[in-house]
């Protein structure tokens, strides 16, 4: 079953997306992020147990960004990671966000997906804001992938561009001043 993540998953969230950081698949999450993102997270769960998380995250009108997948690795290769990411098409449905985006090292599994690759810097510039926490930020080694939901109509967007004037983004110069 997939459901909402509640603040009782956090630390199986937590234990499960960090086994896979300790591998260098993901970054590391901390408990303080997680609780602030709680809204945003669904969880699979088998027989009270908790398998698999993903989040989603809104970046724009229509885009969202497909984050924290992962599943248990005792569990990998039971479909429960389609089916978390099946969740994130229906909550980019529920909310009429038409795009998803995903910065992954699985090509294969999101492909699977119908994703494809997309140049990095045609996203936009507030997706990077989690590069000042991540280990590789000098030599960026993931792939930009994206989805567009056909069935989810095209909505005029703003004029102010996703990351407007004057808004505090940690882009890695300024990172490395500090
Ligand atoms: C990537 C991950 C989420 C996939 O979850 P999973 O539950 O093992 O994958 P599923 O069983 O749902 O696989 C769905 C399909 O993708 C394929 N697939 C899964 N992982 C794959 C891989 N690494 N390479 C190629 N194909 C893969 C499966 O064979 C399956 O194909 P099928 O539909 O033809 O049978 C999981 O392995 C994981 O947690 N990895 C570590 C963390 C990570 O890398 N997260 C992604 C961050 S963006």
């Amino acid at each position: 079953m997939i459901r909402s993540a509640t603040v009782y998953d956090v630390p199986r969230i937590q234990e499960i997306i960090n086994s896979h950081a300790e591998l260098g698949r993901m970054l590391f999450k901390s408990l303080a992020q997680l609780y602030e993102d709680l809204r945003d997270f669904a969880v699979y769960e088998e027989e009270g147990q908790i398998l698999g998380c993903v989040g989603l995250t809104i970046i724009w009108a229509d885009l969202a960004e497909v984050r924290s997948l992962a599943v248990d690795g005792n569990h990998q290769g039971r479909g429960i990671g389609k089916k978390l990411v099946e969740w994130t098409f229906a909550e980019a449905r529920r909310l009429h966000i038409r795009k998803l985006m995903s910065l992954t090292y699985e090509q294969r599994f999101f492909e699977k997906l119908s994703f494809e690759v997309v140049p990095k810097d045609s996203l936009p510039l507030k997706v990077w804001s989690d590069c000042v926490r991540c280990p590789k930020r000098e030599g960026c080694d993931e792939i930009a992938m994206v989805r567009v939901l056909e069935d989810v109509p095209v909505v005029e967007l703003p004029a102010a561009t996703p990351t407007p004037k004057g808004v505090s983004i940690p882009v890695l110069e300024y990172a490395e001043e500090d």
